[in-house]
């Protein structure tokens, strides 16, 4: 079943106009539109949302048959289900009778059954109709032939990658390994840092609203040019707080966290970026901001036995910064924490900050990325509300007339253009060029190219 079937198009300047579109973006800047307009945020949802691979959840989110998480791709309700069989699926959360949503909870557990609160039609984890209320009511009526028949929409194009479920509404697409290809290295390692290969997530979803484009925070990410400005009121204050401290002493977790956030642009330089074709990329390339964190000794005995010492090292030595999955998903490797990003409105998203504990680690790895993300990236954070901020102070500036376009010159090179896996300063602006690359591939109304560029 065509699970992106959907509400008339509105017709309007960019849905007629293919050449109006893809005028909005050039090779080094972009066009306001691209955050502000309410027809280009539709469009990217039956577009480039619904044609690439989003990230849904966790398997570990739902451990055990009848567990359930909900969510949303490109404004569709869905559920990741753990069927009696093992195997997690995608569903839509929409009953095949009137369409009601079969729950509404974030998440839970059904039993061995869904059924709807309305009129009690039951389906079975994979979504196959159970059980109907008096069901003879549609002998002899054209029912059997009926998609109502056919029980709840399964969202087909889903992968399991190393407990990672992503999905991909459309029938046409990209295949889920070469829209990621050498990107997935980034999910690899952070499973790797798990002695056992394993994750799990822990210390619960913060979900924080913002109001900014969604786009907004996923360019942020690989931004290296506005931590030391940004987050001087908070990381510079935390820097001048420890500076002259003796340089063997104890640095508190909140200090380790805090203070890289202040540091130079040759820092950020240093650290490189790594860009992928459609969109994805990451910053950390020689080292990061997660680097000089102090060591948790009975963690990497746990990790040499399990892997071996060159191994091991191999795996802990790299310390990505952000990996940007376009365009739902950032994950931060070295500390095990992911952010999500799930489009509401042009000017409306909600983030959510995930936080994983590797399987046979000692707790002192969680308590680190649970301190992170309640010191970065919470509502209650200060290093977040300084992104946030400017995050809306964009969504209100471009409203301005005389110049709508922004700029994304800095270390523009036409040999980018060609694509490709590529490797340079980490102050370069190359990310976003690269994410609008993809972005104006992918919102084309006949892209339905397959493997590579
Ligand atoms: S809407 Fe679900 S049973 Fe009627
Ligand atoms: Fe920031």
């Amino acid at each position: 079943m065509d699970t992106t079937t959907a509400a008339p198009p509105v017709r309007g300047r960019y849905r007629d106009d293919p050449r109006a579109l893809r005028a909005l973006v050039r090779d080094d800047a972009v066009h306001r539109d691209v955050y502000l307009d309410r027809e280009v945020f539709e469009l990217e949802m039956e577009r480039l949302w619904s044609r690439t691979w989003i990230y849904v959840g966790h398997d570990s989110q739902v451990p055990n048959p009848g567990d359930y998480a909900t969510t949303d791709l490109a404004g569709r309700p869905v559920m990741m289900v753990r069927g009696e069989d093992g195997t997690v699926r995608v569903l839509m959360n929409r009953c095949a009778h009137k369409g009601a949503k079969l729950v509404s909870e974030p998440s839970g557990n059904v039993g061995r059954f869904f059924r709807c609160p309305y009129h009690a039609w039951a389906y079975d984890l994979d979504g196959g109709v159970r059980a109907i209320p008096l069901k003879g009511g549609y002998e002899g009526t054209g029912f059997a032939q009926s998609a109502a028949s056919g029980g709840l929409s399964v969202v087909r194009h889903t992968v399991n990658y190393r407990g990672f479920v992503f999905s991909r509404l459309s029938e046409a697409g990209p295949d889920f390994e070469s829209y990621f290809g050498a990107s997935l290295t980034s999910i690899d390692n952070l499973v790797d840092r798990s002695p056992e290969g394993r994750l799990e997530v822990a210390g619960g979803v913060l979900r924080y609203d913002h109001d900014c484009n969604w786009k907004m925070f996923v360019e942020n990410l690989n931004d290296t040019m506005h931590p030391m400005v940004a987050h001087e009121s908070s990381a510079g204050t935390a820097k001048k707080l420890w500076a002259g401290k003796p340089a063997d002493a104890p640095r508190p977790m909140a200090i380790e966290q805090f203070v890289p956030f202040a540091s130079s642009y040759e820092f950020f330089d240093g650290m490189g970026v790594r860009v992928f074709d459609h969109g994805h990329g990451y910053t950390g390339v020689h080292g990061s901001i997660h680097s000089k964190y102090s060591q948790v000794p009975e963690y990497e005995s746990a990790m040499v036995a399990a892997y071996g010492t060159e191994r091991a090292h191999a795996i802990l030595g790299e310390v990505r910064h952000n990996t940007v999955y376009y365009p739902s998903l950032t994950i931060k490797g070295a500390i095990q924490a992911i952010r999500v990003a799930r489009p509401i409105a042009p000017d409306r998203t909600i983030v959510e900050s995930w936080t994983f504990r590797l399987a046979g680690a000692p707790d002192a790895l969680l308590r680190r990325t649970m301190m992170y993300s309640r010191l970065i990236n919470s509502p209650m954070s200060v290093v977040g509300h300084d992104d946030l901020h400017c995050y809306r102070a964009i969504q209100e500036g471009l409203a301005a007339s005389g110049n709508p376009w922004i700029s994304l010159h800095r270390d523009f090179d036409p040999a980018e253009l060609a694509g490709g896996d590529r490797t340079v300063k980490g102050t370069s602006e190359v990310s976003m060029r690269n994410q609008f690359r993809a972005w104006a591939r992918h919102m084309a109304p006949d892209a339905t190219e397959g493997a590579g560029a």
